[in-house]
């Protein structure tokens, strides 16, 4: 087995948690707000959680929007089943982002307010069957956000045991700095979407004072401010949604290239073109934790390997420019 078994001390925690994260959105049945649990979907998110188990995966990301809070539901139901299994896993989940789901027309919309906070972390333990989660992430920018409103929530979730650590999601440097000045405690984690064909966080590392660049996508300053208080970021979509394992016809030529790189290394490794993706986020020196999207179990063995291999300079470099669609400035 890799060395995914071993945990890795997560910093400003006293945590320990299996580098790869466990991504809990596909359970549940998907995105249809009608859908009813069945065993089907039990015996997915039991497989699911044996497999990452077997693989030594004991950290598991949840949002309690993710199939309607069927994703938490389900996976709470599996957890009731495993008597003791609660307390060896790091459960995460994340709040803010609401649907349009009241019938006098509310609009889809972000809400970081102290009321939403505190009853979406209710219902999110209740799914989940525990009485606390071990981090607590706030899912999307709210512009209409009191900082002071984030913090006392934070403060009585933590008073109360409920939640244990604090982090983000989809903010930049400025964001978080922001809040940050009104928490006692420091930001655990910063998770953003980061994959070869979103790369973003690396490259706003090489554009500075280049006339061709394009400001890439808010970046600036977060992967910096992330390392100096050591803040995890976590990369959602690791794998670009599996469109470089997938059917490419109807692809870019950059994505197609990329691919073609991908398998090429994959084969000169010994590895799956998985593996590969996943080991040029696990390169960064910011300590990047990927959070693994798919549910099925041999796909989760094949991201496994990634813990196995150890890209060069030069194979990160050509990998990255493969996926940015054009040589290094
Ligand atoms: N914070 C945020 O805003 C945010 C946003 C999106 C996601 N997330 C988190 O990040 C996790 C990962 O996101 P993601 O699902 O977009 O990540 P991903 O790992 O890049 O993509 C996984 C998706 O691609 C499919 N896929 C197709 N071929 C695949 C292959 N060879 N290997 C792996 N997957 C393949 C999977 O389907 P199968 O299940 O059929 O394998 C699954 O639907 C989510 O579960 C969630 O926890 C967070």
């Amino acid at each position: 087995m890799g060395k995914e078994m071993q945990q890795i001390p997560l910093p400003n925690t006293t945590l320990k948690g299996s580098r790869l994260i466990l991504g809990c959105m596909g359970l549940g049945g998907g995105w249809d707000p009608k859908t009813m649990l069945t065993k089907e979907h039990e015996k997915e998110a039991r497989d699911f959680l044996e497999t990452g188990l077997e693989l030594g995966a004991n950290f598991y990301d949840h949002a309690n929007i993710y199939a309607h809070g069927r994703a938490e539901t389900v996976f709470g139901r599996i957890l009731k089943e495993k008597p003791g299994l609660r307390d060896q896993l790091i459960l995460q989940s994340k709040v803010g982002i609401r649907w349009a789901d009241n019938p006098d027309g509310t609009p889809q919309r972000f809400d970081f307010s102290r009321q939403h906070i505190l009853e979406a972390l209710e219902a999110i333990l209740t799914r989940l069957g525990t009485d606390h989660l071990d981090i607590l992430l706030l899912h999307r920018p709210d512009v209409l956000w009191e900082p002071e409103e984030v913090a006392e929530a934070f403060a009585l979730l933590k008073a109360q045991g409920k939640v244990r650590y604090f982090g983000v999601s989809n903010q930049n440097r400025f964001q978080m700095e922001y809040l940050q000045s009104f928490l006692p405690d420091p930001l655990v984690a910063n998770q953003v979407e980061m994959n070869l064909l979103h790369s973003g966080f690396a490259e706003v590392g090489i554009s500075f004072n280049q006339a061709s660049s394009q400001y890439p996508d808010g970046w600036e300053g977060t992967v910096e401010y992330c390392r100096m208080k050591k803040v995890v970021l976590q990369a959602w979509s690791p794998l670009a949604r599996g469109v470089l394992t997938g059917d490419l016809q109807n692809q870019s030529e950059t994505a197609k290239a990329t691919a073609s790189l991908v398998q090429t290394l994959a084969k000169q490794h010994e590895t799956t073109p998985e593996a590969i993706q996943l080991a040029w986020l696990l390169k960064h020196p910011a300590g990047i934790q990927p959070v693994l999207g798919t549910s099925k179990p041999d796909r989760l063995r094949a991201c496994a390997q990634a813990l196995d291999v150890e890209l060069n300079r030069e194979e990160w470099y050509s990998l990255f420019g493969a996926g940015r669609g054009k040589p290094m400035p």
